[in-house]
């Protein structure tokens, strides 16, 4: 199987996509549609991330031991562009008036579908990349009504 082959393949998993923020200063954030729930009790999610990525330095340097997973909406496609260094953009989303601060330190975009406030639980590396597990300590359905971002063969869209 070649990398190709392999993208090619998983390109027609239709994915939801989450950016991820890591509070800090400044703080950071990536695009990720690996995401998924791996335990209900007690609540786990998990996320994956490439070795090359700033993300991964600074939880693997231990700078972060904990995140939040904001569920993008449709409108906040720009987000998931800017956080996946997609081009230059004007707006750094962490400077829209929409970002808030929880009690745990964690950074959510109020304009998310919604978002989970997680702690660092367990970390399995598997090849080029890291499986994150974070505990979910609290988190909240923002937009109920709001169409999601989706992304599906190399192209972004809504369900
Ligand atoms: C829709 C979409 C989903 C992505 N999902 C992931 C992912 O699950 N894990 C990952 O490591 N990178 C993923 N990426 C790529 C990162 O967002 C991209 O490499 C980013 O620039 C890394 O940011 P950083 O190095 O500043 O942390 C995805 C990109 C897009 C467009």
């Amino acid at each position: 199987m070649t990398v190709k082959n392999f993208r090619g393949i998983m390109g027609n998993f239709i994915a939801g996509v989450t950016v991820v923020t890591l509070p800090g200063d400044p703080p950071h954030g990536i695009t990720v549609n690996s995401f998924t729930s791996v335990s209900l009790e007690p609540t786990l999610v998990s996320i994956c991330l490439d070795h090359g990525s700033e993300a991964h330095r600074r939880l693997n340097e231990g700078m972060n031991d904990s995140y939040c997973i904001n569920i993008l909406a449709e409108d906040q496609r720009w987000v998931g562009e800017y956080f996946a260094n997609m081009g230059e953009m004007e707006q750094d989303p962490f400077e829209s008036k929409n970002i808030e601060t929880l009690s745990t330190g964690s950074l959510h975009f109020s304009s998310s579908i919604a978002y989970l406030d997680c702690s660092l639980y367990d970390v399995v590396k598997e090849g080029d990349h890291t499986i994150y597990i974070g505990e979910v300590n609290g988190g909240e359905v923002l937009r109920p009504e709001a169409e999601v971002l989706t992304y599906f063969r190399g192209k972004w869209g809504k369900a």
